[in-house]
């Protein structure tokens, strides 16, 4: 009997101690319970194309202007968007939203900046904006930024968007292709909230 006990208190302590381990993060695997790929076009005004252009810069250092980005990698300079959104590469496809909000250049040395925007959908497609936020090494092939929140259609969304230049045409117009994954749906333990949202 003091031999069984003992060994049931071991296995016991053995469950305990294997289930306490840390789990190792990297064998985690996320999948996420939404993806959605869209592109956006961006036109910098340069000068001369006021009617046309969908961004400007409104933030200079001292060094430069807010006509023509400065130089030492665009080092300070802020530039606010209202970009359409489309569901292919082409940037006269119906919008099916706006990406709006503002990018800033923050280093000298290198080619990089920081993004901080909303897509805002109202449309057929989907109602309800998504909300982004992170640094965009743009000299990476493809670089990761954070979906940390979203309302309508996207209540409560997190998620991370995967961020790569589609094209690049001097300094006047830019196409991202943003493949986001969502791993926070709201779908069925939001939905009474999403209800009282709609009301
Ligand atoms: C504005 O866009 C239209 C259509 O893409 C183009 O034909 C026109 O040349 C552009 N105007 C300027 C000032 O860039
Ligand atoms: C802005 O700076 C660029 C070069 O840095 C220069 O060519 C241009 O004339 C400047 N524009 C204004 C309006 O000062
Ligand atoms: C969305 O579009 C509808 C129909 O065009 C319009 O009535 C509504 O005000 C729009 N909502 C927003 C938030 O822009
Ligand atoms: C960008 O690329 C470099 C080198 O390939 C890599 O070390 C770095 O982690 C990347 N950064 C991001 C944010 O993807």
């Amino acid at each position: 009997m003091r031999v069984i006990s003992t060994l049931l208190l071991l296995l016991l302590l053995i469950t305990i101690g294997s289930s306490s381990l840390p789990t190792n993060p990297k064998q985690r695997v996320h999948v996420p319970c939404k993806r959605l790929v869209f592109y956006f076009h961006d036109i910098i005004y340069n000068g001369h194309n006021s009617k046309n252009a969908t961004s400007t810069i409104v933030g200079a250092p001292s060094w430069g202007n807010k006509t023509i980005l400065a130089n030492q990698n665009h080092f300070g300079d802020l530039v606010v968007f209202d970009d359409p959104i489309t569901l292919d590469n082409n940037l006269h496809s119906p919008p099916i939203g706006r990406a709006q909000g503002f990018y800033i250049y923050d280093k000298k040395d290198i080619f990089t900046s920081w993004l901080s925007f909303s897509f805002v959908f109202n449309s057929t497609h989907h109602k309800g904006t998504l909300n982004f936020a992170g640094a965009d090494p743009l000299m990476n092939k493809t670089r990761d930024i954070s979906v940390i929140g979203g309302t309508g259609e996207f209540f409560m969304a997190r998620g991370v968007a995967t961020i790569s230049t589609d094209a690049f045409e001097g300094e006047v117009y830019f196409r991202l292709c943003v493949d986001i994954n969502l791993y926070e749906c709201c779908v069925f333990t939001c939905f009474g909230m999403y209800l009282r949202e709609l009301r």
